[in-house]
């Protein structure tokens, strides 16, 4: 009773306390300078496609009151020279805009003179201050939020043509100021929908992604992102599941601190947890298993797997079962655990390997289990967007489990073994393994010269990106 609470107690602790992220993404300045290009691009397209409502007003001239009202204004360029985004720590970005100009067109009509014509507006000097605010939205995506917007307009000239136009430039000024209170009230609101519209493609970003018919990839965020002076920092859960089935393994991620790289737009770092998680869900789902046949054997190897073979190392074999064919299972015991060290990424791996001989019924006769410690080295690449990769065996350690046959020296079957792992396991695993497993979803971006490497406790995926499509 007191060890179920114990364990209860534990239980509970270690789910509280694992507020880790088995990934971290971090955004750099320059990756932050790539992003205002592209923010600035769909700002300007925003502004060309501004609708001005129809404007009207009364003005004093020499011949005494007018009414004009101007109309079909439309927007026929719009610049948007010098702009700046810079981190706001604790917050999100800051986005400033200067000397922005729009130019214009309309028409324009003096009621009761019944005079028409035609003006060109020149907006100068505008300049928007915005701050976001970056945070992580309730299904763990991030979300940015305008926390503060100012427009000011510096000039604005109009110029009319047509009819009595010259008496009409002796009032512009009035129109001036009107149409530029008109214009300053409309720029926060058109930030305002810029922002949504981000808001809205993130959204869309995929935090769980499918991997296989067994697993899944979470990769929400686990607390709100870290903006700091010189990056943005989001922690994600980097972890697998069994599709529909959620279940947290008996380990969590440890502490990532990234080093302090910034000359890539993106880093990603993802520890042991991830692949660990993974090894976890695929021992659980049983699919870390596999029947051996001497058809998998390669042709050319002088090993076969038939008891004559095998009789050589264990006599017993030959004489108990002459002239049979051998099938193997190998099957893990535990999920298989990954570790990085600087420039080093190991697998070990507790398996057993049953041995049987095929009788000619078909019958399976058990002849030994073994317990087969394995170490292999990773080799991890890039493929697309997956993360991909390669095993070559390291050191493998044999010990007797069961024996059907008696007793037998099993370090004799060592060279057996070796070749039974690197010809015919070990290739049948990193075909599986070159597909790759799905990065972070990133929207429709694509890596340029990423380059991963191994550090402690943790592989660093360090990438330019670029927008597609
Ligand atoms: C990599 O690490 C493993 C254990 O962590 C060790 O057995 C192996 O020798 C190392 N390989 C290299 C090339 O350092
Ligand atoms: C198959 O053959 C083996 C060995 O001769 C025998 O022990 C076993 O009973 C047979 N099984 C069936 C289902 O016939």
């Amino acid at each position: 009773m007191i060890l179920t609470w114990c364990l209860v107690l534990l239980a509970l602790t270690s789910t509280t306390l694992s507020s880790n992220p088995g990934v971290k993404v971090r955004l750099t300045n320059k990756g932050l300078e790539y992003g205002r290009q592209l923010g600035i691009a769909s700002i300007q397209q925003k502004l060309k496609t501004v609708e001005i409502p129809d404007f009207s007003g009364k003005a004093r001239v020499v011949i005494g009151e007018v009414k004009y009202s101007l109309s079909n204004m439309r927007i026929v360029n719009v610049g948007l020279p010098r702009s700046a985004i810079d981190l706001v720590p604790g917050t999100g970005v800051k986005l400033t805009i200067g000397d922005a100009f729009i130019s214009m067109k309309g028409n324009w009509r003096v009621k009761y003179l019944r005079d028409s014509g035609s003006f060109d507006l020149n907006v100068n000097g505008l300049t928007i201050t915005t701050s976001i605010a970056v945070k992580s939205d309730e299904t763990g995506r991030p979300a940015v939020s305008i926390v503060s917007c100012a427009a000011s307009v510096g000039s604005v000239k109009v110029k009319f043509h047509g009819g009595a136009s010259w008496l009409y430039n002796l009032f512009s000024k009035y129109v001036d100021k009107a149409l530029r209170n008109a214009l300053q009230k409309q720029i926060c609101p058109l930030v305002n929908k810029a922002v949504e519209d981000l808001n809205t493609e993130l959204k869309t970003l995929n935090v769980l992604a499918k991997v296989d018919k067994y697993a899944e990839i979470e990769y929400s965020m686990v607390s709100s992102p870290e903006v700091s002076k010189s990056s943005i920092d989001l922690s994600l859960k980097g972890e697998f599941y069994n599709i529909g089935k959620h279940q947290e393994p008996p380990f969590s991620p440890t502490a990532i601190s990234l080093p302090p790289q910034t000359d890539k737009m993106l880093y990603i770092a993802l520890s042991a947890f991830t692949p660990n998680s993974a090894g976890f869900v695929y021992n659980k789902a049983g699919v870390l298993s596999l029947y051996i046949t001497d058809d998998m054997v390669p042709k050319a190897s002088p090993f076969r797997l038939n008891t004559k073979t095998f009789g050589v190392f264990i006599p017993q074999i030959a004489k108990q079962f002459p002239g049979l064919m051998m099938k193997l299972l190998l099957k893990t015991e535990e999920s298989p655990k990954v570790s990085f060290e600087p420039k080093n990424a190991t697998l070990q791996t507790s398996a057993t390997m049953t041995a049987y001989a095929i009788q000619p019924n078909g019958t399976l006769s058990p002849l030994f289990v073994l317990n087969v410690e394995s170490s292999v080295t990773a080799h991890l690449f890039l493929s697309g967007m997956n993360i991909a990769g390669s095993l070559s065996l390291n050191k493998m350690k044999l010990t007797l489990g069961t024996s059907y046959v008696g007793q037998f020296q099993v370090g004799t079957l060592d060279t057996i073994f070796q070749m039974v792992l690197k010809m015919v396991v070990i290739p049948i695993v990193n075909v599986q393994l070159a597909k790759g497993y799905p990065l972070p979803a990133l929207g429709k971006i694509q890596l340029v010269n990423p380059q991963l490497q191994i550090l402690k406790d943790y592989m660093l995926i360090g990438t330019d990106v670029q927008l597609t499509g």
